[in-house]
């Protein structure tokens, strides 16, 4: 099942002897050397000291000392699995990338993951689920790095090392280990209102997945795509699991994380193994790229909203089949460095400052967590199209890199001479182009415009949205959740949020937590520290 690694010249792999299979006979040295006897040490006598001339101990003893490599710093704990992903060709129209070309096959890799828990964490916890696919296609590699809530907690990434501080343990408790019961992350967001509709997504059944083929898949941000005549549109991905969405019940998240708390992975896993391969349908959200980058009043750059499927129809241009599980787990899952900068020719950024600073921070991330520069070269991450990039040296370089004039042009290689020109109507030399789009302009600012500042009206058509239990749902888990807060005037602030979003939400917690049901209007607990908190004050109608 695992994609023939290939060099990061493009030269197939074979006989690598680090990708063995670590099976045969003999057992040997890192080096190659037979080894005798690998249970005893070398002592000076029976029940001498060990010899430090004992080489076979003291590398055995050194390579396991440092088996251990950091955790991701978000999305710690996750499972992942091979596919395919096969293109219906109807995204012609909208865009040029070769994996959505009819019938096209391309190899992907996928890691689902929680967000807030470490390596050994509960998988059934209450969290957002990453959902991040690898597409090996053959002009690079694509990273759909994506979660199962269509929308994220901030609007800016400047705040992400704040939203996740909030949400990890207690710098003090290290209290919990990987959930949203406690006092900083309710304290993040009842002063950072944005988050306020990521959070009733978390607080609803999403926040509790009965299995990762049961999830929905969200590339979150507006992207922009390019067709073949140079056309663009602003898109959103969407992926639709065939199995269709499904949840636990608390009671039973609850007793899975102590019974199982591999539920999730094992699911996963058997499900493959037995042949029920999971299957998800991509489908993207088309929208006009007008130079508000606005759509039916909503901001498409604002990563707090999405587009409700009523008004711009999930339109379906491929499918995803998981069908082979990874071979070894640290090579593999662990190993496998996302990147939203990973785009492919036909598919760009937009300007939406939470992608651009995600474009800056997965890479500044992996730099450290996989040991430098060359973690590309990892056969998990290789691309499967040819690599010819004169990135030299640095920490774990295992290419030979071949040529005296690593720059272009050179004339001393025989290399291109001067940059290679490149027919963008031509599929076969084609390059990444970025759209050639206006951007804004204006004076340095650190401001927001004026769209980000509604924290309320879809968090609000989301709660309209449910069913009867599904509220009765959401109301448990914002009370279950606000319960755990040790501070009673963050209690009380979330509430004045939720008074914002609905009054019957608000005082339907309100009566499970024990406290006075606020109105709208009432003053805050404390002084507004930011605009984000004076907006709690202002006048949203509320019925
Ligand atoms: C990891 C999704 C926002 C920084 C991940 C992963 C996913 C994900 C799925 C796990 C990747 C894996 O399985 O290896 C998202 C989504 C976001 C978002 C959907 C918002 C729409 C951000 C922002 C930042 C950020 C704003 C920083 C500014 C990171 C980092 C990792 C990570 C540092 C760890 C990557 C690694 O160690 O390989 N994210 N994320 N994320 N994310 Fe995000």
């Amino acid at each position: 099942g695992t994609p023939a690694p290939v060099s990061p010249t493009g030269v197939p792999v074979t006989g690598d002897p680090l990708d063995s299979a670590q099976q045969g006979r003999w057992l040997t040295t890192a080096t190659g050397v037979r080894v005798h006897d690998t249970d005893h040490s070398l002592t000076a006598g029976r029940r001498g000291p060990t010899l430090l001339q004992d080489h076979h101990l003291r590398e055995k003893l050194m390579h396991f000392d440092h088996e251990r490599i950091p955790e991701r710093v978000v999305h710690a704990r996750g499972a992942a699995a091979h596919g395919r992903f096969t293109g219906y060709g109807t995204a012609a129209s909208i865009c040029h990338a070769g994996v959505f070309d009819e019938g096209k096959e391309t190899a992907v890799f996928v890691r689902f993951s929680t967000v807030l828990g470490s390596r050994g964490s509960a998988d059934t916890v209450r969290d957002t689920r990453g959902f991040a696919t690898k597409f090996y296609t053959d002009e690079g590699v694509w990273d759909l790095v994506g979660n199962n809530i269509p929308v994220f907690f901030i609007q800016d990434g400047i705040k992400f090392p704040d939203v996740i501080h909030a949400g990890k343990p207690h710098p003090d408790r290290e209290i919990p280990q990987a959930q949203s019961a406690h006092d900083t992350f309710w304290d993040f967001v009842s002063l950072h209102t944005e988050a306020q509709h990521h959070t009733i997504w978390n607080m609803s059944d999403r926040g509790i997945p009965r299995s990762y083929r049961m999830m929905e898949g969200f590339g979150v941000h507006t992207f922009r795509c390019t067709n073949a005549d140079g056309e663009t549109n602003l898109v959103k991905f969407h992926w639709k699991p065939k199995l269709g969405v499904h949840s636990l019940t608390w009671e039973e998240a609850q007793m899975l994380g102590g019974f199982d708390p591999d539920f999730h992975r094992r699911d996963l896993y058997d499900a493959i193994e037995s042949g029920a391969h999971p299957e998800w349908e991509l489908g993207v959200q088309v929208f006009p790229d007008t130079p508000d980058q606005m759509f039916e009043g909503i901001d498409l750059l604002d990563s707090t909203k999405l587009v409700p499927e009523e008004l711009a129809p999930v339109q379906p241009i491929g499918r995803l089949v998981l069908d082979a599980n990874p071979t070894n787990f640290f090579a593999e899952v662990e190993q496998v460095a996302f990147h939203t900068g990973h785009l492919v020719p036909g598919i760009d950024a937009t300007d939406d400052p939470l992608l651009q600073a995600r474009n800056f921070s997965y890479l500044d991330t992996q730099l450290s967590r996989l040991g430098g520069p060359n973690f590309n070269q990892l056969p998990i991450n290789r691309p499967h199209a040819p690599v010819n990039d004169m990135l030299r040296d640095g920490m774990h370089q295992t290419a030979v890199h071949g040529g005296a004039a690593p720059y272009r042009p050179n004339s001393l290689d025989g290399g291109c001479p001067f940059h290679a020109t490149t027919d963008q109507s031509d599929p076969a030399t084609r390059a990444f182009v970025e759209a050639a789009v206006t951007v804004a302009e204006g004076r340095k600012v650190r401001d927001q415009p004026a769209s980000y500042d509604d924290h309320y009206s879809q968090t609000r058509m989301f709660w309209l949205s449910l069913t009867p239990v599904e509220r009765e749902h959401v109301v448990r888990a914002y009370t279950f959740e606000l319960g755990k807060c040790y501070e009673q005037a963050i209690k009380e602030r979330q509430l004045l949020a939720l008074a914002q979003v609905d009054a019957d939400l608000c005082a339907q917690v309100a009566a499970g937590l024990g406290l006075e049901v606020p109105t709208a209007a009432e003053p805050l607990p404390e002084a507004a520290p930011s605009p984000a908190l004076s907006q709690l004050g202002a006048t949203w109608p509320v019925e």
